[in-house]
C-alpha cells in the first residue's frame, strides 16, 4: 500500500500582506529548522493571498525551503474575458503546486456550486495543480443527514470527470467547525475519512483510495491536532487562524512529536 505523507496545510484566508507573508514564511522555516523537522514525514505546504505568492516563491527559491506554496482558489479557464480570476496557467508559472477547491466559505459568498467546483477540478488536473478540494457539511446538514452523506456527495461531484483524472486531496471540513473554535472529535473526523475514501475506492478503485491524501480542518491547533492525525484515516489538517502565527503552525506541523506523548 502507498505510504501517504502527512499533509499540513496553512490557509491565510484573506489576511497578510506579501511583506508579512514573507516574514511568517521566513520565521516558520526557522522554527522548523531549529525543531529539525522532517519534511519527508509532514509536508508543509502555505496558502497565501494571489498577491503574495510571487514573493513566497522568491522566498522559497532563493533560500531553498521545504516549504511548498498553494494558491487559495483557481480559475476555471485559462485565459480571456474573465475580469478579476487567476489562471492554472499563471499559477502553475509560480511553481504553485496546489489550490483550495470548494473552500465553504467559497460555496457560501461566491456561490460555488458542485459544477464549478467541478470546473475548477479540471483546470487544476489540466496544469499539474494538485487540487485540495474542500467538503463539508452545514449544522443543518448535520443535522438533516448525518456527517458524512454531504461530504461523500461533494466529493463525487468534484471528481465527476473521470476522464482527467489527476492526483488530489480532500480536506474534510465541516462548516460548523471552521474558525469557531468548536471542534470536531476526532472520531468524527476518523469516520467520515473513512467514508470518503471509501466512497472513492467504489469509484476509482484501490491506488487511487490508498493514495489520496485526506486531512481534517476546522478549529486545528497544536493542542489538538495529534488527536486528528492518530487515526490513520486522517492524513493531515487544513488550518485557517491558527496557521497565521508561526510557533503555533510549526507545533501543529511538529504532531509527530505530540503523538508520542
Ligand atoms: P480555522 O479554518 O482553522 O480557522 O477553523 C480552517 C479553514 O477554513 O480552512
Amino acid at each position: 500500500m502507498t505510504k501517504r505523507v502527512a499533509f499540513i496545510a496553512g490557509n491565510w484566508k484573506l489576511n497578510l500582506d506579501h511583506q508579512q507573508g514573507i516574514a511568517l514564511v521566513q520565521k516558520l522555516a526557522w522554527t522548523l529548522k531549529d525543531a529539525g523537522h522532517d519534511y519527508a514525514g509532514a509536508e508543509v505546504t502555505v496558502f497565501p493571498g494571489f498577491t503574495s505568492l510571487r514573493s513566497i516563491q522568491t522566498l522559497i527559491d532563493a533560500d531553498k525551503l521545504d516549504i511548498t506554496l498553494g494558491a487559495q482558489d483557481i480559475s476555471a479557464f485559462d485565459s480571456g474575458a474573465y475580469t478579476g480570476e487567476v489562471s492554472g496557467l499563471a499559477l502553475k508559472k509560480l511553481d504553485v503546486k496546489y489550490a483550495l477547491i470548494g473552500h465553504s466559505e467559497r460555496r457560501q459568498y461566491h456561490n460555488e456550486t458542485d459544477a464549478v467546483v467541478q470546473a475548477k477540478v479540471s483546470a487544476s488536473f489540466r496544469h499539474g495543480i494538485v487540487p485540495v478540494i474542500c467538503v463539508g457539511e452545514t449544522l443543518e446538514e448535520l443535522e438533516a443527514e448525518g456527517a458524512a452523506a454531504v461530504p461523500v456527495r461533494q466529493t463525487l461531484a468534484a471528481l465527476a470527470d473521470h476522464s482527467a483524472l489527476g492526483d488530489f486531496v480532500i480536506a474534510y471540513e465541516p462548516v460548523w467547525a471552521i474558525g469557531t473554535g468548536q471542534v470536531a472529535t476526532p472520531e468524527q473526523a476518523a469516520s467520515v475519512a473513512t467514508k470518503i475514501r471509501t466512497a472513492i475506492r467504489e469509484a476509482f478503485g484501490d491506488e487511487v483510495a490508498d493514495k489520496t491524501r485526506i486531512l481534517y480542518g476546522g478549529s486545528v491547533k497544536a493542542a489538538n491536532v495529534a488527536g486528528f492525525l492518530r487515526s490513520p484515516e486522517v492524513d493531515g489538517v487544513l488550518v485557517g487562524g491558527a496557521s497565521l502565527d508561526a510557533e503555533e503552525f510549526s507545533g501543529i506541523a511538529r504532531f509527530q512529536k505530540h503523538l508520542a506523548i
